[in-house]
């Protein structure tokens, strides 16, 4: 009280009453409401629509799952896990239909790794400097995921030598569909029943959903009802008139199917104001869907000179890894920007660098290098 302090701040009212009973399923608090997804475009159908995790609101590795973005095709269908079913079929020696409770017998695996829609960061257009973290990367999350491992049902049925190719199919109304390299479907690709130790979001493939580690978000088919094993692509709408990159030369890439390594700063960020003078850690996120980061640098005057930042524990293969770096801001203007290496070498380019090598055609697979701009009074705005 001789500091100033008033009779509130020192016994406020939520400590002179009993708290709020127990409830069955917990919720952020009322404070945080302004954390959520947001939907990210103006769709011409409702259904076929996604949003982004706000990012800048939040911390360490795992995304909340009621925060995991979205992206949907055809709306969320509402399955009856006890009449949905898996079946796999094509060029194998055993044909099966699984049910849940059949698929949740098998061994399981957890791993953490992020998702990534290739249609993340729309950084080929002109940078508009409104865009938030959310905005610009919000088709990015991270989370533990559960299930079997494909190679356990691939085994149970039976893989014939000539089939080369896996065609997963989706039980939404867009019967969503992806073709899947059998080299990759053998290795570390999950049938994934559960996200951060619950069942899955209905929006994130409720009651399964295929989950392929580093490779572009849509492939991993949610709410999946077949796989056929095939000795070609189905070359259906998803690969051929969507998710292929158009180049400068009028041909377009298709089968483009990982997520190179990229990195952003989610503190400060886009819409952001720093406020006073002083310490402020430099805070973000970098994922290569190649393996493990390796490096991340950042720069406070746009890329003149790097330093590199701390990677937190643990670094995981396929994963966001956290990295975070002091920074006295002066009250002058500053370029942040952070470039991430991953553990193959490579080096996340700069945005002259990818158009040089890719146009502007494209839609997707933009990795550049960020740039958020602080002004003189401390407001944060996309540059890039
Ligand atoms: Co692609």
């Amino acid at each position: 009280a001789g500091a100033g302090a008033s009779a509130d701040e020192l016994v406020p009212d939520w400590s002179r009453a009993q708290g709020a009973p127990i409830s069955g399923y917990g919720q952020p608090s009322p404070f945080e409401s302004g954390v959520v997804r947001r939907a990210r475009t103006k769709p011409p159908f409702p259904t076929a629509a996604s949003t982004g995790t706000p990012h800048g609101a939040l911390f360490g590795l795992i995304t909340p799952s009621g925060l995991h973005f979205e992206r949907h095709h055809g709306g969320v269908p509402a399955i009856d896990p006890d009449r949905h079913r898996l079946l796999v079929h094509g060029l194998v020696d055993n044909p099966l239909v699984f049910t849940m409770d059949e698929l949740v017998r098998f061994p399981a695996v957890s791993r953490i790794h992020f998702l990534e829609c290739s249609g993340n960061t729309q950084g080929w257009a002109t940078p508009d400097p409104k865009w938030t973290v959310q905005d610009t990367h919000g088709l990015l999350s991270c989370s533990e995921w559960t299930g079997v491992k494909l190679s356990t049902l691939l085994d149970e049925v039976g893989v014939r030598p000539e089939a080369t190719w896996v065609i997963a199919e989706g039980a939404d109304a867009a019967g969503m569909t992806r073709s899947l390299p059998i080299g990759k479907a053998l290795d570390d690709v999950i049938v994934a029943y559960a996200q951060n130790g619950e069942r899955l979001r209905p929006e994130q493939g409720y009651p399964v959903r295929l989950f392929i580690p580093g490779y572009e978000g849509n492939m991993s088919v949610k709410w999946l009802r077949r796989l056929r094993l095939d000795d070609k692509p189905q070359q259906g709408r998803e690969e051929t008139s969507k998710y292929t990159d158009l180049m400068p030369d009028g041909r377009a890439r298709e089968f483009t199917f990982l997520m190179e390594a990229k990195s952003v700063i989610t503190s400060p960020s886009g819409g952001a104001a720093i406020g006073a003078p002083g310490f402020h850690e430099i805070r973000g996120v970098a994922w290569s869907g190649q393996g493990r980061i390796a490096r991340v640098e950042v720069s406070v005057d746009g890329g003149a000179s790097w330093r590199d930042a701390e990677l937190a524990e643990p670094v995981l293969s396929k994963c966001l890894a956290r990295f975070r770096l002091p920074w006295r801001w002066e009250g002058g203007p500053a370029a942040l920007q952070s470039r991430a290496t991953d553990e193959t070498g490579y080096v996340q380019p700069s945005r002259d660098r990818l158009i040089a090598a890719r146009g502007v055609n494209s839609y997707y697979h933009y990795n550049a290098i960020q740039t958020w701009s602080v002004a003189a009074d401390g407001e944060v705005r996309n540059a890039a």
